[in-house]
C-alpha cells in the first residue's frame, strides 16, 4: 500500500495533477470523468487535483487496503471493532431488506424490528395524545437528555427534517453547564413535558447530572408519583435505566454493537421520531439503507462513498492538508459540521494502528464548518487567500421546501457554486491588475493594490447536490459520510470504532471533582492545575 502511496505522492508532484484549474482549460469532459451519481445525488469532485493516473491509483488503494473485504466483515457482523470485541452493525439498524444479520451466530434482526416497533407506538402516543403527563394534559415538548452521540445526531436530523417536524417541541439538553438545562426548563411547562434520557452507558456524568436536575423539577413541580409519567430512557445498560426509577414499557434498548456516534439509526433516533412521526423516520432509515447497498455493490468509481473517502485520504495524507471544511448551503444543516466532527474524529483521530503501531503519515484530519452563506461572512477569507489549503465540502439542494422564496433559493445556489469556481479558478496577478486599470487606477497604483486581490485558485473542494433535504435524503445524506469515515479509517489502518482518546480526561475530571468541591486539596496536582483550581475555588 506504502508504494501506492508514494506514487500517489510522485504523480501529485507532477503539475499536470495538481492544477485545477489548468485540467478544466484542457479538457471540457472534466466534470462527467470525475463526478458520479447514486440516484439523485450527485457527487462533483472535479475541482479536486485528480487526474486519470491519479483516480486509477487510487482504485488500487482501495483494492490493495483490503477496503472491500472490510467492508464486508463489517457489513456481516464481524468484531471488527476488536480493542472492545465489539461487531460494527449500525447498517443492520436500517437493513429494511430485513435478511438476517448475525452477531455470534444470532440473527439481530428480529430485535432491531422489535424495538422499532415499540419506537413507534410510544412516538404515535406521545403524538396523537393517548399517553399524557401525570395530570393528563398533552405532551407539549419533549426534552432529550444526551451527550455526544446521545445527542448530536437526534439535535442534527430534527433540525433538518424541521418541514416536517409535526409532532410536539423538541429540546436538546447535552452539557453539564448547568446553564443549559436551566435555560431549558424556563420554557417548559412539567405537566406537558416528556424528558427523554439518552445513553448508551447510563453513566456518562452530563447525562446523569440533567438527568437528576430534570427529574428533581418534575418531582419538585408534580410530586415523585409523577416521574413516570415524564420519563422515558434509551440505553443499552438496561439495568442501570430501571434502577433510575423509569418503567420498563418506556425503556428502549439498542446494543453494544451499535457506536455511539452510529446510533442515530438506533432507539437513540426517539426524539427524531417524535417529531417527524414514525413513517418519516422509516424513510430515513430507508434512505441510509439504499446509501448502505450502493456502497457494497457499486463498483470503486461509481461509488459515492468509496470516492468520498479515496479523495478524503488523497487529501490528507498524499497531499497533506490538514483539515476540511464541511459548508453545507442549506441552514436545516446547521449542526452537521458539529455531527461530522464526532463521526470523523472520534472515529478516525487515532495514532495508533491495527497492529499497535504509530500510524505512518496522516491519521483522519480536523472537520469543521458552517452553512453557506454565514460562512462566506466570516472564515472564507482564508479558505481563498490564506496560506493553509483546506478541502472545501460544499452541499446543496436543487429545491428548498418553501416555493414562495425560490429567488432566495438560486441566490443560495448561485452563492454555492460561485465559491467553487472562486477556489478553483482563482484570480491572476495580470487579471487582477487588469481589473484595477478598468476602473480607472493609475498603473503604478495598480501594481502596489494588486497582489492584495489575488487569489492562487487551485484550491480543491468537492460538491454534493441532492434533489431536497427529505428524511430519505438525510438518510442517505448520514450514511455517505458514514462509509466515507470507514474508507478513510481502513487505508489509514486504525480502528475508526473506538475511542479511548477520550478516556483519560472523564478520569482525570472524576479525580479533580473533590478538588474543586474542597473536599481534598490540590497536592499532588501539577503546578498549573493546582493554580487554575486556586484561581476558581480560591
Ligand atoms: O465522548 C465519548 C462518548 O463515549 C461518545 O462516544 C458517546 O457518544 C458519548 O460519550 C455519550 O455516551 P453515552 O451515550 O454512553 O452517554
Amino acid at each position: 500500500m506504502q508504494a501506492i502511496v508514494d506514487q500517489l505522492k510522485s504523480t501529485a508532484a507532477d503539475t499536470q495533477a495538481t492544477d485545477i484549474r489548468a485540467a478544466f482549460n484542457s479538457d471540457t469532459a472534466r466534470f462527467d470523468k470525475f463526478s458520479a451519481r447514486f440516484e439523485d445525488m450527485l457527487l462533483d469532485y472535479s475541482k479536486c487535483a485528480v487526474n486519470e493516473p491519479v483516480l486509477a491509483l487510487l482504485e488500487r488503494l482501495f483494492a490493495e487496503g483490503g477496503v472491500a473485504e472490510k467492508r464486508e466483515a463489517m457489513f456481516s457482523g464481524e468484531a471488527i471493532n476488536f480493542t472492545e470485541n465489539r461487531a460494527v452493525l449500525h447498517t443492520a439498524l436500517r437493513n429494511r431488506s430485513n435478511t438476517p444479520v448475525l452477531v455470534e451466530g444470532k440473527d439481530v434482526m428480529p430485535e432491531v424490528n422489535g424495538v422499532l416497533a415499540a419506537m413507534g407506538s410510544f412516538a404515535e402516543k406521545i403524538r396523537s395524545g393517548a399517553l399524557t403527563g401525570a395530570t393528563g394534559k398533552r405532551i407539549t415538548d419533549v426534552v432529550n437528555i444526551g451527550i455526544g452521540g446521545s445527542d448530536l445526531g437526534p439535535v442534527m436530523a430534527t433540525l433538518a427534517l424541521a418541514p416536517f417536524h409535526d409532532g410536539p417541541r423538541a429540546h436538546f439538553v447535552s452539557n453539564v453547564d448547568g446553564a443549559h438545562i436551566a435555560d431549558t426548563l424556563k420554557l417548559l411547562n412539567a405537566e406537558t413535558t416528556l424528558f427523554i434520557i439518552a445513553s448508551k452507558t447510563f453513566t456518562t456524568i452530563e447525562t446523569m447530572t440533567n438527568a437528576a436536575s430534570a427529574r428533581a423539577f418534575i418531582a419538585g413541580k408534580l410530586g415523585e408519583d409523577a416521574v413516570k409519567h415524564h420519563f422515558a430512557a434509551v440505553s443499552t445498560a438496561l439495568d442501570k435505566v430501571a434502577a433510575f426509577g423509569i418503567e420498563s414499557d418506556r425503556i428502549f434498548g439498542f446494543w453494544d454493537w451499535v457506536g455511539g456516534r452510529y446510533s442515530i439509526w438506533s432507539a437513540i433516533g426517539l426524539p427524531l421520531m417524535i417529531a417527524v412521526g414514525p413513517d418519516n423516520f422509516g424513510r430515513f432509515l430507508d434512505g441510509a439503507h439504499a446509501m448502505d447497498r450502493h456502497f457494497r455493490e457499486a463498483p470503486v468509481r461509481q461509488n459515492l462513498p468509496a470516492l468520498l473517502g479515496l479523495i478524503g485520504f488523497y487529501h490528507r495524507n498524499v497531499l497533506g492538508y490538514p483539515s476540511r471544511a464541511i459548508l453545507p448551503y442549506d441552514q436545516r444543516l446547521l449542526r452537521f459540521p458539529a455531527y461530522l466532527q464526532q463521526l470523523d474524529m472520534e472515529s478516525n483521530g487515532k495514532g495508533v494502528t491495527i497492529d499497535g503501531k504509530p500510524v505512518e503519515g496522516n491519521s483522519g484530519p480536523v472537520v469543521w464548518g458552517e452553512p453557506g452563506t454565514n460562512g462566506q461572512h466570516a472564515f472564507y477569507q482564508l479558505i481563498h487567500q490564506g496560506t493553509t489549503i483546506i478541502p472545501a465540502e460544499f452541499m446543496i439542494a436543487a429545491k428548498g421546501f418553501e416555493p414562495e422564496l425560490r429567488h432566495q433559493h438560486e441566490l443560495l445556489i448561485a452563492n454555492c457554486l460561485a465559491q467553487s469556481a472562486a477556489l478553483m479558478k482563482g484570480r491572476t496577478l495580470q487579471e487582477a491588475k487588469a481589473q484595477l486599470t478598468a476602473k480607472g487606477m493609475p498603473s503604478d497604483q495598480a501594481d502596489f493594490i494588486a497582489p492584495h486581490r489575488v487569489f492562487t485558485g487551485n484550491r480543491p473542494s468537492i460538491t454534493i447536490v441532492y434533489d431536497q433535504l427529505t428524511p430519505y435524503a438525510l438518510g442517505r445524506l448520514i450514511a455517505l459520510y458514514e462509509h466515507r469515515v470507514f474508507v478513510e479509517g481502513v487505508l489509514f489502518r486504525i480502528n475508526s470504532f473506538d475511542q479511548w482518546g477520550v478516556e483519560l480526561g472523564k478520569e482525570l475530571a472524576t479525580g479533580l471533582l473533590p478538588v474543586v468541591e474542597g473536599k481534598a486539596g490540590t497536592e499532588g496536582q501539577d503546578a498549573s492545575t493546582a493554580g487554575l483550581v486556586k484561581a476558581l475555588i480560591g
